[in-house]
């Protein structure tokens, strides 16, 4: 959600921080601005909409300086406008501020501040951050940049909530200031320049070296040095990350949209998940993993939580570690989890699933879930990002960055990496027959190839979608495995189509939902699980007698006469097969959007990474 840019070098910074804010429109915004330190003083331009309205303001392209913030906006406090939108300055204009997250006390401080004199122009709660740095550096004397850092670092001590910021002073033209604490912010450096953003794609043109920050560390840069200060202000020492990902991955590369590059990448994101997890005997591991055959017989109850589609690869992954680690699994939604004092102890593994790792929702949940006890056990798409610094231990999908809102690769990537961790705890449980292992093991390896094979079905979907993106609900029906491609399915045609959907589990129809089942309506069947599949024949049996028009997804012999149109894919077993079940209906839904003339990678009121709970 939001985006913040900063830019310290030697170029002028204004190019470099629009490009950057371009980059992360993808998060979801509504206002844009920037703050650059020139000859004068510092500048500031800003305005509600896109970046390129932005881009286009008048005295934009005179702007010189070598240092700037920049920030797109994802309004809390107060409406989209001009004055609400970020940087935010102090009464004496001397400090820049750009921020993202909430301030919970900003009303609080805005009292004592103004009983200080100060006085406020916008209604968000950033501007008492600004007013406040400017109170305490008034407080202190001399000319030292530490004034400025200390004064950045009272300032935050009084906010309460979450906050990454920027900050830069025309007392200080070299310098700049930031600092997250539950807001995502990274560094990249290189010799003479440095690059801040709330994420690695955003900058992974300039450089690969990032420092990846934790809560409440006061960076202070220089075009040429990057010192750290803890909250004590006791400078320490930082290495750098190298990031592996490569520039080219956060472009479009020839495609329309991300959606669609990223839906056609699967084959090697899942490529790069499996990575060297499996080895030539088929036996699977986790270097980062160090549990004995004790320390997981202590575990007496796995929840797996997350939110959106992470909480759908989430259901895949109750399945696999039920039938092969034979230990209950419950799924949660992280912002449900929290609230509903959960039973959790020693005994309890808690898996956290994220793209970004930086939801707040799963956050919450998990200093929740490590302050019960709890193991816990993060797999992310992200390296460095907030969730890996709370977990006891991270596994990460490398699928990529992925940019579109709709999240294709990182789903299928969480789904292979959750069924290799059941295969792992299940090696060292020895509850299931290890012929049994191998087999499942086998059927991962296989799933690239199989996925672009499934892929295939590309132009049979687009056929599809022309007739039925008037629509206005779809229904989507499975059994067992097949019920959790439902749900995402589903999910996927609400978020870039607008379009109403429901999912449910097959068999559940007729107890209500079959009401709502009339001549026309497009009802959209998933059939992998050989056991199931009579079972939701029967079901659909029931909705197109009563005038239903049918799309079937199936890796089983079927009579095809049935139904409307039906899709055949490679045949898996149950823990993969939600991996190209999807496929077919990832794309439906991207060119159901594209024949509405939709923004795909956009969609309306959606954010890629949710940073708010
Ligand atoms: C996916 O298409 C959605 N945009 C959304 O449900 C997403 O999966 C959810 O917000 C969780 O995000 P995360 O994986 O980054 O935590
Ligand atoms: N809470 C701040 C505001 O409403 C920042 C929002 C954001 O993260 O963009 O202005």
């Amino acid at each position: 959600m939001c985006g913040i840019v900063g830019y310290i070098g030697t170029k002028k910074a204004c190019p470099i921080l629009i490009a950057g804010l371009t980059r992360l429109e993808y998060r979801g915004y509504d206002s844009a601005g920037i703050s650059t330190i020139e000859n004068n003083g510092l500048s500031i331009m800003k305005d509600k909409g896109r970046v390129s309205n932005l881009s286009s303001l008048k005295g934009i392209d005179d702007l010189e300086g070598t240092i700037g913030i920049a920030h797109t906006r994802w309004a809390t406090h107060g409406k989209p406008s001009r004055e609400n939108s970020h940087p935010h300055q102090d009464n004496s204009k001397s400090f820049s501020v750009v921020h993202n997250g909430i301030i919970e006390n900003y009303s609080e401080l805005k009292n004592f501040l103004e009983e200080n004199g100060y006085k406020f122009y916008s209604q968000t709660d950033t501007e008492v951050i600004p007013n406040l740095i400017h109170y305490y550096y008034e407080k202190d004397s001399g000319n030292d940049v530490l004034r400025f850092l200390k004064a950045v670092r009272n300032a935050c001590s009084d906010l309460r909530g979450s906050f990454a910021i920027e900050v830069i002073s025309s007392h200080y033209p070299e310098n700049m200031i930031v600092v997250r604490k539950d807001s995502p912010l990274v560094i990249g450096t290189c010799e003479s320049e440095k690059y801040i953003s709330s994420d690695i794609p955003a900058i992974l043109s300039y450089t690969r070296d990032f420092y990846l920050l934790d809560d409440l560390e006061f960076v202070l840069l220089a075009n040429n040095n990057a010192r750290f200060f803890d909250n004590d202000l006791n400078e320490f020492d930082k290495k750098t990350t190298n990031i592996e990902w490569n520039a080219a991955a956060a472009e479009k590369d020839g495609y329309d949209d991300f959606m669609l590059k990223e839906i056609f990448e699967q084959p090697t994101a899942i490529r790069e998940t499996i990575g060297s997890h499996i080895s030539s005997d088929y036996d699977c591991d986790f270097d980062e993993l160090n549990f004995s055959k004790t320390d997981l017989e202590n575990i007496n109850k796995i929840f797996i939580i997350a939110c959106g589609t992470a909480m759908h690869a989430g259901l895949v992954g109750k399945i696999a570690f039920e039938r092969l680690c034979r230990i209950p699994v419950e799924v949660d939604i992280a912002s449900e989890f929290r609230y509903r004092n959960p039973i959790i102890d020693e005994h309890t593994l808690c898996i956290f699933i994220s793209q970004s790792g930086e939801t707040a929702d799963t956050i919450a949940a998990l200093k929740l879930a490590k302050s019960s006890n709890a193991t816990t056990i993060a797999i992310t798409n992200v390296v460095g990002s907030s969730i890996t610094r709370e977990a006891d231990i991270s596994v990460y999908t490398h699928a990529g960055p992925e940019i579109a809102v709709a999240s294709t690769k990182a789903y299928t990537s969480q789904v292979v990496l959750i069924d290799l961790l059941a295969i792992y705890f299940a090696k060292i449980l020895n509850r299931v027959d290890s012929e049994y292992l191998v087999d499942v093991t086998k059927d991962i390896l296989s799933l690239p190839k199989k996925i672009e094979e499934t892929l295939n079905c590309k132009n049979q979907v687009y056929d599809f979608a022309k007739k039925i993106y008037q629509e206005k609900d779809i229904f989507f029906l499975g059994r067992g495995i097949d019920e959790t491609v439902a749900k995402e399915g589903s999910l996927k045609l609400k978020e870039i189509s607008y379009i109403h959907s429901e999912s449910y589990a097959a068999g559940e129809l007729k107890h209500g939902p079959i009401a709502l089942i009339e001549n026309g309506v497009t009802v959209i069947g998933i059939m992998t699980d050989s056991s199931l599949v009579k079972k939701t024949i029967s079901n659909l049996q029931e909705v197109i007698t009563r005038g239903a028009k049918t799309l079937i997804i199936t890796s089983q012999v079927i009579d095809k006469d049935m139904f409307d149109v039906v899709i055949t894919i490679p045949e898996s077993s149950t823990f993969t097969s939600p991996i190209l079940s999807i496929i077919p209906l990832q794309l439906l839904a991207y060119y159901i959007s594209k024949e509405k003339g939709l923004d795909v990678d956009k969609p309306r009121n959606l954010a890629k990474s949710v940073t708010v709970e």
